[in-house]
């Protein structure tokens, strides 16, 4: 924002020319929930779409943590399911929910 960073996005799980996994955070607390988020993923969503060639890509929120869910959503994401998992190897076993967007 302002040529400043206020947040990073990351993608895993890639198979190149199909599908991909994204994460996003707002680093600062203070600048969450103004619709930053949102926006974010959008622009995060067209980029991995271009980049990496995908026909789907997902997101995988704890199932608890409101305010992912939300932008997911907002975004255009679609919901699929809610199942218990080890999201990534820096994760524990938890409930998530995974969403879907694709083209
Ligand atoms: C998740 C995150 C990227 C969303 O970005 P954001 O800028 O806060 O979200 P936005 O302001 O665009 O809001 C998007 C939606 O989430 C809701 N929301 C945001 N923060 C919320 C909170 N703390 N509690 C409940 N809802 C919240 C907003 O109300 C909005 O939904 P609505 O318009 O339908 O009501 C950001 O909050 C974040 O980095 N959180 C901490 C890290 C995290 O949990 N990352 C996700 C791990 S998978």
């Amino acid at each position: 924002m302002n040529d400043r960073p206020i947040g990073f996005s990351t993608s895993d799980k890639i198979a190149y020319g199909e599908q991909a996994n994204m994460h996003l955070h707002v680093v600062d607390p203070e600048r969450r929930d103004r619709g930053y988020g949102v926006e974010c993923v959008r622009r995060s969503v067209d980029i991995y779409f271009e980049r990496l060639k995908l026909k789907r890509l997902f997101c995988e929120p704890n199932a608890f943590n409101v305010a992912p869910n939300r932008t997911l959503q907002k975004a255009g994401f679609k919901y699929l399911k809610t199942h218990m998992t080890v999201p990534g190897p820096l994760n524990y076993h938890q409930a998530v929910t995974r969403w879907v967007i694709e083209r």
